[in-house]
């Protein structure tokens, strides 16, 4: 398999495109670390079937603490770290005339310095075995900006910068760093939204259909192979068209 006993983390791997992520990773060998706010028991229990090894740990993505002490923990339990996932994210939405502070403060600390935190407790460990492969998600919002996120919009954008800045950092101790930036993927949220709204957003897409977690899952899985070892610093759309 191709990554047999690769141990990968992948923060907010409790639910959504985490989950499909954690579970196509352990499905192609590897072992799984999910770092979430919530409980990732079920995701575990799936990864376990395929007779992989899969914990979950608490923490807080924007919490340098916590992600320095869960990197701790993984290690100690597995003895080194090959991939890492930075899924975790949130949006607060509202139009920059009625954004708070609070709404532009919480989605950078989650979705861009969660990201930091990540690939700097990584990044000691990555140098020192001279090997390594980070996946961050990003968002077609990121790259084309969205009305109602602006701090979604600059989160994501600053995530494509810091993967490629890490991408030339860490390119000669043999690690690869990339992103993956979905269009809309038919989650929980999109299930819910209203129907106008998601007909709205449908039209968008040239493939007519929403994505799916799974289509994210097979784009991660593909980056952290050697099949992708010539890749780096590249942001790769998964959108089914929507952003072009
Ligand atoms: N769903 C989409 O259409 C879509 C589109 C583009 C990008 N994305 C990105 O994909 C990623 C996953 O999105 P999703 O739709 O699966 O979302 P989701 O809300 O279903 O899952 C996000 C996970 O992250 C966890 N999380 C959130 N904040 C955290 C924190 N501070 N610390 C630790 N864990 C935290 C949540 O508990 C949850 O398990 C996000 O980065 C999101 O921005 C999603």
């Amino acid at each position: 398999m191709e990554l047999e006993n690769k141990i990968a983390i992948v923060t907010g791997g409790a639910q959504g495109i985490g989950a499909a992520i954690a579970l196509d990773l352990a499905k192609n060998g590897a072992h799984i670390a999910i770092v979430d706010r919530v409980p990732a028991n079920a995701i575990c229990d799936e990864i376990a079937k395929l007779g992989r090894r899969a914990i979950a740990l608490s923490a807080d993505v924007a919490s340098t603490r916590e992600v320095q002490s869960a990197v701790n923990a993984i290690v100690k339990e597995f003895g080194r770290v090959d991939i890492l996932v930075n899924n975790a994210g949130i949006n607060r939405d509202a139009v920059i005339w009625k954004m708070t502070e609070e709404q532009w403060d919480a989605v950078l600390d989650v979705d861009l310095k969660g990201c930091f935190n990540f690939v700097r407790a990584v990044a000691p460990l990555f140098k020192e075995q001279a090997s390594g492969k980070i996946v961050n998600i990003a968002s077609i919002n990121g790259l084309r900006g969205k009305f109602g996120q602006v701090n979604y919009s600059a989160a994501k954008a600053g995530v494509v910068g810091l993967t490629k800045a890490v991408a030339r950092e860490l390119a000669k101790f043999n690690v690869n760093c990339n992103c993956v930036a979905p269009g809309l993927i038919e989650t929980e949220m999109v299930r819910q939204m209203p129907d106008d709204a998601r007909q709205k957003s449908l039209d968008e897409i040239l493939i007519g259909r929403f994505g799916q977690a799974e289509d994210i899952a097979w784009a991660v899985t593909f980056l952290c192979s050697e099949r992708a070892r010539h890749i780096t610093g590249e942001v790769i759309k998964v959108d089914g068209g929507q952003y072009i």
